[in-house]
């Protein structure tokens, strides 16, 4: 394989827009945007983070319903709530409001100008406060050639999402499936070399969204502590795994109520792994209440302790077709044929088609140049607490200063493809 060693995690999302029926005398809704632009900055980004956090939750609560047992769930709930929210930039009437209602921006009152706002905010955000390649996010759109949409999509498109925009000839659906693919591997470092298999020729456009971070452990493990171990998927199924061993000063809750533990395993930057492990038997109850408050409520009662930590080294992939997702989850319209896209075409009716998302999550040892410099830390004489990965387990990768959650997920099986 080309391209990365150490841990990384991305996510590519496609959301095709197709010629609706051609039905004459199609309606243009009222703008559901002001003049005024806001620039509140830091406030405004920390402002569609809860809505986009209970939007993560929804995700999770639909597509834990939809998996097979023992499949892995992992997604980019940042990545799905961009893309919806660019779209939106072109919707009007209930397509649109069907989209904010979703989203949670409505229930706030927020604006589309307040929430490109927002998003101008946190991409300039995630884009600067890194280390360098760490963690790139960025939106595409694809065009059909010869299609032009309403000139102010294309403007706040590239203005609040810096979307870079190119054209294919659909007409010819090979070459056009080719020219996206290598683009989503040029921007996932070849992590995602085959998002698409197909495409219909009636697609008029495509948006794109690609999350890629790197990290690099803050505490990295030492390879020589790895060793085989049982992970138990679920009574009747035990695979063998990787298991990494590291004894260190952690960031750590044991929710005896709630029946789980959790661990903050940091990366080098703002971003760390937070790791929720229900109790033995428990994991249909913890994601039966699980949501923002209780990730709050773990990351505010954390606190530093030793800790005796297994986790096992893997990397999954897991692939999400969302339409039914999303429609179950209130956008409809956008969907069907009543679907009012007005502010991206007047000229031609438009839904959506199709949305793809695929997301990688890898973890190893190492992460890092400096395995052995960062080891010596100063432990207590009392025994350390114990935390066992060996079955499955809830995971979270968190930004912390734009709040985001950028990858989510559920581990069932680290040894699934
Ligand atoms: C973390 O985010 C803050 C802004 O909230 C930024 O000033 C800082 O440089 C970031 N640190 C790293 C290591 O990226
Ligand atoms: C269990 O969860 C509830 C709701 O978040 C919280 O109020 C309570 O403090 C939790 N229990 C413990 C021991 O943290």
């Amino acid at each position: 394989m080309r391209g990365i060693s150490g841990s990384y995690v991305l996510a590519a999302l496609l959301l095709s827009v197709a010629w609706a029926d051609h039905h004459e005398g199609h309606h243009h809704g009222h703008s559901a945007t002001g003049e005024a632009h806001s620039h509140e900055g830091e406030d405004i980004c920390h402002k569609i983070s809860p809505p986009n956090a209970d939007f993560a939750f929804a995700l999770y609560k639909n597509l834990n319903a939809k998996t097979a047992a023992g499949k892995n769930i992992f997604y980019s709930p940042l990545g799905i709530a961009t893309v919806l929210s660019m779209l939106s930039l072109g919707a009007h009437g209930a397509t649109h409001s069907e989209m904010f209602t979703t989203l949670g921006y409505s229930p706030l009152s927020m604006t589309q100008d307040q929430v490109n706002e927002a998003y101008k905010h946190l991409l300039h955000m995630l884009g600067h406060s890194q280390e360098a390649q760490q963690l790139e996010v960025g939106n595409a759109l694809v065009l059909r050639t010869g299609f032009n949409p309403v000139e102010k999509f294309m403007k706040d498109l590239k203005d609040y999402y810096s979307g870079e925009t190119f054209d294919v000839d659909f007409n010819t659906p090979d070459t056009a499936v080719t020219k996206i693919n290598s683009f989503i591997a040029k921007k996932t470092h070849d992590k995602i070399d085959n998002m698409l298999s197909s495409l219909d020729p009636d697609t008029a456009m495509v948006l794109i969204n690609y999350v890629f971070f790197r990290g690099k452990w803050e505490k990295p493990f030492d390879a020589e502590q790895t060793h085989k171990a049982d992970f138990h998927v679920d009574d009747a199924t035990t695979v063998q795994v990787d298991m990494m061993k590291r004894t260190g000063r952690y960031d750590f809750y044991q929710d005896q109520d709630n029946h789980t533990t959790v661990i903050m395993l940091p990366y080098k930057s703002n971003t760390s792994m937070m790791i929720v492990l229900p109790d033995e038997g428990k994991m249909a109850e913890v994601e039966g209440y699980i949501n923002k408050d209780y990730i709050r409520h773990w990351h505010d009662s954390l606190f530093r302790s030793s800790v005796e930590l297994y986790l096992p080294k893997f990397s999954i992939s897991a692939d999400a077709s969302l339409a039914d997702t999303l429609k179950e989850m209130g956008i409809v319209s956008a969907f069907g044929d009543t679907a009012d896209f007005s502010g991206i075409s007047e000229e031609v009716k438009l839904k959506v088609s199709k949305v793809s998302h695929k997301a990688v999550l890898s973890v190893d040892e190492t992460g890092t140049e400096a395995a052995s410099a960062t080891t010596a830390e100063i432990m207590p004489m009392s025994l350390p607490d114990n935390m066992k990965l060996d079955r499955p387990f809830l995971v979270f990768i968190l930004e912390h200063s734009t709040k985001s959650v950028l990858f989510m997920g559920k581990i069932n099986n680290p040894t699934a493809e």
